[in-house]
């Protein structure tokens, strides 16, 4: 090894070590995370809306096999335009997974944990709610409706 070979393998080295360090460091000082939508909450057994105030609410969607269940069973909610809803996820059963057409929201609803989201609904309109992930032999037809109003 000659010694071009020899600085250029040690400036690696070091440069390796800052890069980790530099990881380290974001992880541990600055708090930075791996992005995650799961949360700590505790999984529920039935769908919830609660209004927490004007355009302000919470929902908890319960998805099961085979359909989404927005507020003791109903799978269809309505709420006024320009709501700002805390959207949380999980499933009774399987692994299911959650679309709302015409927002960002995509979680997957897995068992024994809580998916987060929150949506702010501007558009009036309806707001199909769809199954993206194969659940069983009903999953095509497993859809809900946020009817914005
Ligand atoms: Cu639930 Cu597919």
């Amino acid at each position: 090894m000659d010694r071009a070979e020899k600085t250029g393998l040690t400036f690696a080295i070091i440069l390796l070590l800052v890069f980790f360090s530099l990881i380290v460091y974001a992880a541990k000082g600055l708090k930075i995370d791996i992005p995650t939508c799961v949360t700590d909450v505790e999984p529920f057994q039935e769908g919830k809306l609660i209004k927490h105030g004007e355009k302000r609410y919470e929902l908890h969607i319960l998805a099961r096999m085979w359909f989404f269940d927005f507020n003791k069973g109903a799978t269809e909610i309505k709420i006024p335009a320009g709501s700002t809803v805390d959207i949380f996820v999980t499933s009774k059963d399987v692994v299911h997974g959650v679309h709302i057409q015409g927002t960002d929201f995509n979680i997957m609803a897995i068992p024994g944990t809580v998916g987060y989201m929150r949506v702010k609904f501007e558009k009036p309109g309806v707001y199909h709610v769809v199954c993206h992930e194969f659940c069983g032999v009903g999953h095509h037809a497993m859809q809900g409706k946020i009817i914005v109003e």
